[in-house]
């Protein structure tokens, strides 16, 4: 059976470059979608005041439902964007105090793929997730680069992402 992932974008603007990116992955995976900017959450706290927001929920889903993560972020200043990083800082709270959550964690897939304006790739930029997949056990598929040019993703850039998908993604089943 295939497995099943669902995309998490991390923009500050649902309907910018990388939701175009996002929504042509999820065109050829037939993944879901979900956009962290219409959800309400907080940053990491220390003493978890911030349990009743959106960051649990999600994560109980992703975790219940899914196989793979793929996250999409746009390149902010030479590394993810801030509402992607908060997600990540949040995962620290299924580690300490929703333990079980963070166990399901252990054997998914995560992806990446990063958005910017043009091809320039940046040293280092998926570090951050490959050594966060290595820590929470989760076994990491790869990471591609993309860009939207005269608001299109470039022609040739498409049959990268295709050729990505095929062979990260849809090739996991
Ligand atoms: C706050 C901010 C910081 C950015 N920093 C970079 C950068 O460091 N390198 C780069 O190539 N592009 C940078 N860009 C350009 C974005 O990566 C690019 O426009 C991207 O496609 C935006 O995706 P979005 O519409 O989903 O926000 C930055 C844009 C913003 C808004």
């Amino acid at each position: 059976m295939a497995k099943k992932g669902i995309i998490i974008l991390g923009s500050s603007r649902s309907n910018g470059n990388t939701h175009k990116i996002a929504s042509f992955i999820q065109e050829n995976t037939r993944y879901d979608l979900v956009d962290l900017k219409s959800l309400n959450i907080g940053h990491y706290d220390y003493d978890y005041n911030n349990q009743s927001d959106d960051f649990m929920p999600l994560m109980k889903n992703i975790v219940d439902n899914y196989d793979i993560i793929v996250f999409a972020t746009p390149v902010y200043w030479y590394t993810m964007s801030g509402i992607m990083k908060i997600f990540f800082d949040r995962i620290s709270d299924c580690l300490r105090i929703e333990k079980e959550i963070g166990r399901k964690l252990r054997g998914m897939d995560m992806a990446m793929i990063s958005c910017s304006s043009n091809s320039q790739e940046y040293d280092g930029f998926n570090l951050p997730f490959i050594r966060s997949a290595n820590y929470l056990g989760m076994n990491y598929l790869g990471d591609i680069h993309t860009f939207i040019e005269d608001d299109i993703i470039p022609e040739i850039l498409e049959s990268d992402i295709i050729a990505f998908i095929d062979k990260n993604l849809n090739s996991n089943k």
